[in-house]
């Protein structure tokens, strides 16, 4: 097998960026702002971004929940995939932040779908409960808070209802078991919750992209009372 190079991934990822994603001026601007106004350039890369729009788009997704906004970009892509009548709900902790995004939100012309709510993400969740349920949730916050992200998740959701969880490798520290980083216990601690909580089936993907070695979580709430003979199945 070929030995796995970083600069050959990195060309790789440069070549389907340019294949499949391309050019794309709103969002281009989106970082380009965020850079500005001193955000880490910490946004999806634009596989991801896709990846994201995909998703939505093949679910048809119409009510989308976006833990951790930064500078609207992973929005921008969620808020073209909901179409006119969708909506997407975005959290964020930073004011200064939110100001940004919804700028560039804006100027991407998905203003109308986007919803930024400025806040502690438990603080903002907890209001949401009780209001229609979202066919998609995108976690992208503090690693600390993703088992608390998670369960409101499957609270806010409904069986069925997508969730796509970010950074689960980071550089591929979560094997070592020397690394009590509190956002590396974060991640194991959310993905344990994957396997453990009836309320989800999930699965996750290595990624090796713009923004280095990293990896997504990829689960489906599912109704912990209903029987289902796929569970587990194969083997
Ligand atoms: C970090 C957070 C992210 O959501 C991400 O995609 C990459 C890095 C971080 O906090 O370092
Ligand atoms: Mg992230």
């Amino acid at each position: 097998m070929t030995e796995l190079s970083s600069t050959r991934a990195h060309r790789v990822d440069r070549y389907l960026v340019e294949v499949l994603v391309g050019e794309d001026a709103a969002l281009d601007a989106a970082v380009a702002d965020q850079k500005v106004a001193g955000m880490p350039d910490i946004e999806v890369a634009p596989t991801g971004g896709k990846l994201l729009h995909v998703l939505a788009r093949a679910i048809g997704a119409r009510r989308v929940l976006e833990i951790g906004t930064l500078g609207g970009y992973s929005t921008i892509w969620l808020a073209r995939a909901v179409g006119q009548g969708g909506h997407v709900v975005t959290i964020e902790a930073e004011p200064d932040n939110a100001q940004v995004a919804r700028r560039s939100i804006d100027r991407a012309g998905v203003g109308e779908q986007v919803e930024i709510r400025v806040g502690r993400g438990a603080d903002v969740l907890r209001t949401l409960v009780g209001d229609d349920p979202f066919d998609l949730v995108f976690i992208d916050a503090d690693k600390e808070s993703n088992t608390l992200y998670l369960d409101f998740a499957a609270r806010l959701g409904r069986p069925g209802t997508l969730v796509v969880l970010d950074n689960v490798v980071r550089d591929g520290r979560i094997v070592d078991k020397d690394d009590h980083d509190s956002q590396i216990v974060g991640v194991r601690a959310g993905l344990a919750m994957l396997r453990d909580d009836p309320r989800f089936e999930a699965t996750a993907l290595q990624t090796l992209d713009a923004k280095g070695w990293d990896g997504i979580a990829i689960a489906i709430v599912v109704d912990p009372g209903a029987a289902d003979d796929r569970t587990h199945a194969g083997g």
